[in-house]
């Protein structure tokens, strides 16, 4: 069944107040609900309340017994005769058999819930729709010594003995919501507590709930809630609503975190962080995924999305927020050029496939598969873009604007979009174009200049290329930051200018250009585009080394090494004298911070080089990339390994500049094993055995396992054993073999799905090895199709366990259009085989059979 978006009405009942009473247990947990229900505008439907795989023990309407109710698919429907009743329904569930991690269920021996996008059906009868607000009061009965912590949305009222070894607590949230924000959590918890006073002066309570032994862990999860709610209030004047704020970490969880009002449910690996245990790279994920919860309380909770179709509303907006929040925690260049790395992955990919979707999607089948790069991180792009036109004080006024507005309801993509255009008076029509069409948008430019001086034209053009459903597209509004350069005296020859680029093909002229022109276009990529120019290496190499933008700098080295290396790709080699040249300079301007020159000198993924190829060939991709590295290791030898030395620190810190240095020492280190030098296991040996911190110890693990060499077992071995009993480590473990760049690594990861510490029940365990499998494209794609099979038989496995996560593993096998007719044949064979599974869950089939046919 698809649901469309123009499909949407109002609902027929609302739901003012919902009182839920729980009788917790992990085996059959008792679910009392009393609704208040309203009839909404003048019908005579009845109410029509959704629940999955629930069977009511009793229905009652106005306190009586009723039996005139049935039930039709997954709703229960009850005629109601007036405009407003009591209705309670009474159900019995397994959370202890939930391994959808979809409604509540048990992590560890705790009990918590995840709700979004429709799992609150999974719990009890309701609406279960964005666009129902109601007021919870939540009652929870439970085991005093196996669940002592009782937690729920909003604030504590009242908690008291049960009886019988029971306790109780209850708690109110005063803010209308929808039923995906319905949180509880009842289990053994210890806490690590920290207040926030609000500007005008409220106190919050902040909460960080995890087991005890992970205590120690908690403290940079705290700090980051508390950087967040400052940050809040400076940036977008939005301030807390309530007098606590609880976090609980949890192993099972289907994905990041979830912003359930007043009591986030977070997978630990997004809290839990100690030197030892995690990565540089982990502690910013933490700090990024606190704030995105965090701020989801007003953009999300305060106001929420009418319709799922809407997911962008508050998803894209609160990735656009959380990323100006990581911007100013550290370097907004690095962080810039860390979200466009991401985007290019995830997001470039999938508008270029199969499952293609606009940013407002008009259809789907199952939401969960929606949760999507393009609704997240382009959705962001497309706040940014909105940004950049109206410039900040109009924005931040816009956004004043909205959450004014909408404050309390449930809210759409166009009520933020004419917010933005009301209060800046700027007309977007043609920039909504960017929510409906998907698909990349490719912009070629071309700089005309006359010898001698005078004129220089900049020729523009644009072109959106089809995708399922969408063959023709008309001309988007890109707004694409340009500058022009002097080729003889590297000096800027214009102001930086903003093009809004609408038509199917513009120019732009400059006058008094004096000398060559070098153009910068997309200036910290203004838009989410691919630029097509005809920029020679010459011209990239300068610009990587005069650009005054410092995302444009990074961006010419890497189309300069995107250029070098498809050429090798295709040709069998390439010349790598630019690169390795512009590397030089990189690596010698005093200028450059140490975490800038890591980004600005680490190749293209192989994915992406690929995602350049008319067909992608694996292997020759990665001979051209290992090609490259190695004549950069050779080439600038003394380069790495006086920085290897230099970089050494003393005890770890975790500070930006200490984070800088492990970054490049990071980067050197795979740059020394490129070379191919001897004594390279050796060395990353050292650094291993030598770690303070997981970081440096990470990226000796990876020098070793894409390598060959004879230190490599034991290190692997060495980690295996010291973090035997850290699961969030462990994942570390498998992913790093499953990401090794090694010939042997198809056959390695089959392995190790049969070690005994994998499992498919744990999402994060599954998504390390087979998930890490999936994006390795040399790995997965070996010739042969054993890669295939092997990712086909996990999905089917899990599919039975855990749809939602099994569904989001499958996008690798629909890449067979982009590879060769014997790929493609074998990797269509494992979705047709995928397809065929009689009880295939809905996740797994809209997203296989769209893979089949896109
Ligand atoms: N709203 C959560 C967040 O962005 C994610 C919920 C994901 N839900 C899903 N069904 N995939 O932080
Ligand atoms: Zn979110």
């Amino acid at each position: 069944a698809v649901t469309l978006r123009a499909d949407y009405r109002p609902p027929e009942w609302l739901v003012p107040e919902t009182a839920l009473d729980f009788d917790l247990d992990p085996a059959a947990t008792r679910v009392r609900t009393t609704l208040s229900v309203t009839r909404n505008g003048s019908h005579a439907e009845p109410l029509r309340l959704d629940g999955a795989g629930q069977e009511p023990l009793a229905v009652k309407v106005d306190g009586v017994l009723v039996n005139d109710w049935r039930i039709e698919g997954e709703q229960l429907v009850v005629p109601l005769a007036g405009d407003a009743h009591s209705v309670e329904t009474e159900v019995v569930i397994a959370p202890d058999r939930n391994t959808q991690l979809m409604g509540l269920y048990a992590s560890g021996g705790n009990l918590c819930t995840q709700c979004e996008a429709e799992g609150f059906r999974r719990i009890t009868f309701f609406p279960d729709r964005p666009d129902v607000l109601s007021r919870y009061r939540v009652r929870m009965t439970a085991d005093s010594a196996r669940f002592p912590i009782l937690l729920a949305n909003g604030d504590p009222v009242a908690q008291g003995d049960a009886g019988e070894g029971r306790h109780w607590a209850e708690w109110n949230d005063p803010f209308p919501k929808p039923s995906y924000l319905f949180a509880l959590v009842a289990g053994d918890l210890a806490v690590n507590r920290g207040s926030f006073t609000t500007r005008s002066g409220r106190e919050v309570q902040l909460g960080i709930w995890v087991r005890a032994s992970d205590l120690p862990r908690t403290d940079h999860a705290l700090h980051a809630l508390k950087l967040s709610m400052a940050w809040d209030e400076r940036v977008y004047g939005r301030e807390y609503d309530l007098d606590v704020f609880n976090i609980v970490a949890v192993d099972d969880f289907n994905f990041g975190a979830m912003e359930n009002k007043g009591l986030n449910i977070f997978n630990s690996r997004y809290i839990l962080a100690d030197p030892d245990t995690a990565t540089d790279y982990d502690y910013d994920g933490i700090a990024a995924v606190v704030a995105h919860e965090y701020f989801h309380n007003w953009s999300g909770n305060r106001i929420t999305c009418r319709d799922w179709f809407q997911l962008s509303l508050k998803e894209g907006f609160t990735v656009y927020r959380d990323q100006g929040f990581s911007a100013d925690q550290g370097s907004p260049a690095v962080k810039r050029i860390e979200d466009v790395r991401s985007l290019r992955a995830a997001q470039f990919p999938e508008d270029a496939g199969p499952l293609a979707h606009p940013v407002r999607p008009d259809a789907y089948q199952e939401i969960s598969n929606f949760y999507t790069a393009t609704i997240y991180n382009k959705g962001a792009e497309l706040i940014r873009m909105m940004a950049t036109i109206l410039g900040p004080q109009a924005f931040r006024a816009a956004t004043d604007l909205y959450f004014d507005r909408f404050d309390g309801t449930a809210a759409t993509c166009e009520d933020f979009v004419a917010c933005m255009e009301e209060s800046s008076g700027r007309d977007l029509g043609q920039f909504r174009l960017w929510y409906g069409q998907a698909g990349t948008p490719r912009v070629s430019a071309s700089v005309d200049h006359a010898p001698g001086g005078g004129r220089a034209t900049l020729r523009l053009a644009q072109r959106v290329p089809a995708t399922p459903g969408q063959p023709d597209k008309q001309p988007m509004v890109l707004p694409l930051k340009l500058r022009l350069f002097g080729a003889e005296t590297g000096r800027p020859l214009t102001d930086e200018r903003l093009v809004l680029l609408d038509q199917p093909a513009e120019t732009v002229t400059f006058e008094a250009i004096t000398e060559r022109p070098i153009l910068s276009i997309n200036r910290g990529f203004s838009a989410p585009v691919v630029i097509e120019s005809d920029r020679t290496a010459a011209d990239l190499a300068f610009l990587s080394a005069h650009d005054d933008d410092p995302f444009a700098r990074y961006e010419a080295m890497q189309q300069l090494m995107l250029d070098t290396l498809v050429a090798g790709a295709i040709e069998g080699a390439a010349d790598h004298d630019a690169v390795v040249a512009a590397i030089f300079n990189t690596l010698e301007n005093p200028e450059l911070d140490y975490a800038f020159m890591a980004e600005a000198v680490l190749l293209p993924s192989e994915s992406f080089i690929g995602d350049q190829l008319a067909v992608v060939d694996p292997e020759a991709v990665h001979r051209a990339r290992e090609t490259l590295r190695r004549a950069i290791g050779q080439g600038l030898a003394d380069s790495w390994r006086q920085l290897y030395a230099v970089l050494q620190q003393g005890p770890y810190a975790y500070t930006p500049d200490a984070k800088g240095k492990r970054r490049l020492r990071g980067v050197a280190l795979g740059y020394i094993a490129a070379s191919g030098d001897a004594d390279t296991g050796r060395l990353a040996f050292r650094q291993f055995e030598a770690a303070d911190n997981m970081t440096d110890r990470q990226a000796a693990l990876t020098t070793l396992a894409n390598g060959d060499y004879a230190e490599r077992e034991a290190a692997l071995d060495i980690f295996y054993n010291r973090y035997a009993d850290n699961s969030l480590v462990l994942d570390k473990w498998f992913q790093t073999q499953a990401l090794s760049s090694r010939a042997d690594t198809a056959a390695l990861v089959e392995q190790l799905a049969q070690h005994p510490d994998f499992s498919l029940a744990n999402p994060n365990r599954a998504r390390s090895l087979i998930g890490a499998f999936g994006v390795n494209q040399r790995a997965f794609h070996t010739a042969g199709g054993a890669g295939y099979r092997f990712l086909a038989d996990q999905l089917i496995a899990l599919d039975t366990l855990n749809p939602q996560t099994a569904a989001k593993l499958l996008p690798p096998l629909g890449r067979w259009r982009r590879f060769d007719e014997q790929r493609a044949a074998l990797m269509r064979a494992e979705l047709e085989r995928i397809v065929a599974v009689p009880s295939l869950s809905k996740d797994m089939f809209e997203q296989a059979s769209k893979s089949l046919e896109g």
